[in-house]
């Protein structure tokens, strides 16, 4: 999604803006631009479709600035091109903008700008930010924007230059995030704290509704109706060479590596072997509430969170015998969700960003419901604004494909799910077997992962393959929906995710010797079940590639192509079943071109509705 990075100090800007725009590169962009004040204390604008290559390439060397503005466009109003991309400016060229988010009345705003004799120049919503300040300006640029944005509708994280007031930058938050860092007398702005770390060791989040003056006299934060606000600066705990790809073709491949640490790393702190439980400090506060309230439980996420969270239904269910609903977030914010006094709503989202799954936590909590999150991001939106909840502590993850942070939310649903049936039914023994279980986990995912030559071959086999069915019972349907999911959006090769006996009831139409089927027939309680359906597809000359258990040689003969995963108790299969999926996906993904980690149409996070 867009990205934003401000700088103004005693540097150069430009090459500290470029530098951060390439730390926002995985959030998915199709285009980038910056804006400064040059020498002649006159605005500079340089934008370019595609890549930040084609921007580095068009500013001319020895360029030198002290404050600058920069941005990554992913389009929603307008196509990507030259034009559109950000920074945008007004009529008269001194006023530039960079937006994230969008303006829902751009078009009324547009409509009256054009009457008062503006000249709007591109397709997007943001322009009318850069031309509503210069209608409002009159000789105080906060104030200006301060009245600007008291005009827009919707979601922003902006930041203004301007050369009639060539030492500031203005930045103002209200739904898109924004933070901020400072050092001696440099002062850095971006929607990602991974743009700006390095250069400072706190951080301040913007509220929404905060708008700050960055300049040689240091910030000045107040809120949009002009309380001050004192900001309170968070250290910054990032390892850098965590956003590094450390000899890995693309982050995909690290973060998929990454696996058998990430779970350690989700599960560390959290083991109370002696009696079989789980610690969750994140949930202490509610212990009782859940303990002896809850009777329901609604899950809400978008995407590959969506996937984990039906992971998290079955595993709930099944551990604490509670109810669980799944809902997309994008349906739930508008539905009339039932939700009484005695519902948990836990939203799972890994950057903590998401625009569809943050308006559902507010209609939840508008709702009286108690909402908990399930998240990666230390300090988003999301985590701030949930009542409670745990982190997953995956990392930062760079691809846009989400891998790492997947299993890491499966790992966190089931210490919630071994938390509330410890509260209830589940026995000590139950509890203990579980979590003896969980720290084998890693080893077997670095076994697992020495399958990559194996899983490659099948890639090379399937990957000019128009199509693809997944199929999965139980813990593996959401598998196999998150399978599909790794192979369409970065390959660009058509994928559907079944429960593999849905398939009579339609997809069966489609099997013949072209339709490679993915069947996850891993021996849990319904491997004779999906045996069956394999049996179909083979009748009718379907190709098979069979997700199967070590040992399992009734399936090596039915499959045309097995990949085996260890040994391990039901509820865990889920987290070993979908990394051969994942690397199918890689492997499909670069055998064909395609770009893996920043695929087309795509950003990380999604932070528009
Ligand atoms: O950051 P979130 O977990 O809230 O993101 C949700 C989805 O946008 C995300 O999982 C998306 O589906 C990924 N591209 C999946 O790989």
């Amino acid at each position: 999604m867009c990205g934003i990075v401000a700088y103004l100090g005693k540097n150069n800007a430009i090459p500290l803006l470029i530098k951060g725009l390439k730390r926002l590169e995985y959030r998915g962009y199709d285009s980038t631009g910056i804006a400064f004040i040059d020498k002649y204390k006159k605005l500079a604008v340089i934008k370019k479709k595609g890549k930040i290559k084609n921007l580095e390439n068009a500013i001319p060397e020895g360029l030198f600035s002290n404050i600058g503005i920069a941005h990554t466009r992913w389009a929603t109003h307008g196509e990507p091109s030259d034009i559109n991309a950000h920074p945008h400016t007004d009529c008269k060229g001194e006023i530039a903008v960079v937006h994230n988010g969008i303006i829902e009345n751009f078009r009324a705003i547009r409509d009256f700008l054009v009457n008062k004799g503006h000249k709007i120049k591109t397709d997007t919503d943001t322009e009318v930010i850069a031309h509503l300040i210069e209608e409002n300006y009159r000789g105080d640029l906060l104030e200006a924007t301060r009245m600007a944005l008291n005009i827009v509708e919707g979601t922003y994280g902006i930041a203004v230059i301007s050369s009639k007031e060539p030492d500031k930058i203005i930045i103002a938050r209200n739904g898109s995030p924004l933070a901020i860092a400072q050092n001696n007398n440099n002062y850095f702005a971006a929607s990602d704290a991974s743009a700006i770390i390095g250069n400072s060791e706190s951080l301040y989040y913007m509220k929404d509704k905060e708008i700050c003056v960055m300049s040689k006299e240091g910030l000045n934060i107040t809120t949009l109706d002009n309380t001050p606000v004192t900001p309170e600066f968070q250290k910054i705990e990032f390892d850098l060479s965590r956003i590094e790809k450390n000899g890995f073709p693309h982050f995909m491949l690290k973060e998929i590596y990454e696996q058998p640490e990430v779970v350690m790393n989700t599960i560390r702190g959290r083991i109370d072997m002696e009696n079989g439980d789980v610690r969750l400090n994140g949930l202490k506060n509610y212990e009782e509430w859940f303990r002896r309230d809850v009777n329901r439980i609604i899950f809400t996420a978008c995407g590959t969170s969506w996937h984990a969270s039906l992971i998290a239904e079955y595993l709930i269910e099944k551990l604490a015998g509670i109810p669980v609903e799944v809902e997309y977030a994008s349906e739930f914010r508008y539905r009339n969700p039932i939700i009484d006094k005695n519902t948990a709503v836990f939203v799972v989202t890994q950057s903590g960003e998401t625009a569809d799954t943050l308006a559902a936590l507010r209609e939840a909590k508008k709702k009286g419901a108690n909402v908990f999150g399930i998240c990666n991001v230390v300090g988003s939106t999301i985590a701030r604004e949930t009542d409670a909840g745990i982190y997953v502590h995956a990392g930062p993850e760079i691809g846009v494909a989400s891998t790492k942070a997947f299993t890491a939310q499966i790992v966190g649903a089931l210490l919630i799910a071994v938390y509330l049936g410890r509260m209830r039914n589940l026995s000590y023994e139950e509890g203990k077997n579980i979590i003896e279980n969980l720290l084998k986990l890693p080893a077997k995912i670095e076994g697992l992962l020495k399958e990559h030559d194996k899983i490659k071959k099948i890639a090379e086999k399937f990957k000019d393959n128009k199509n693809f069915l997944y199929l999965g019972r139980g813990f593996n349907f959401p598998i196999a929906l998150e399978g599909a999911l790794k192979m369409k959006e970065i390959s660009y090769i058509h994928a559907e995710g079944y429960p593999a006996a849905e398939m009579k009831h339609g997809p069966i139409a489609l099997i013949d010797e072209n339709m490679p089927v993915v069947f996850i027939a891993t021996k849990d309680s319904i491997y004779k079940k999906v045996i069956n359906n394999i049996e179909e597809v083979k009748a009718r000359n379907g190709n098979v590639i069979a997700i199967g258990t070590k040992g399992d040689k009734k399936l090596a003969k039915l499959a045309n192509y097995v990949v085996y995963i260890p040994k391990t108790i039901d509820v865990l299969i889920p987290i070993l079943t979908v990394i051969p999926l994942q690397l199918m996906a890689y492997y499909a993904a670069v055998l064909n071109g395609c770009d893996v980690d920043q695929p087309r149409n795509l950003a990380k996070s999604v932070t528009v509705e």
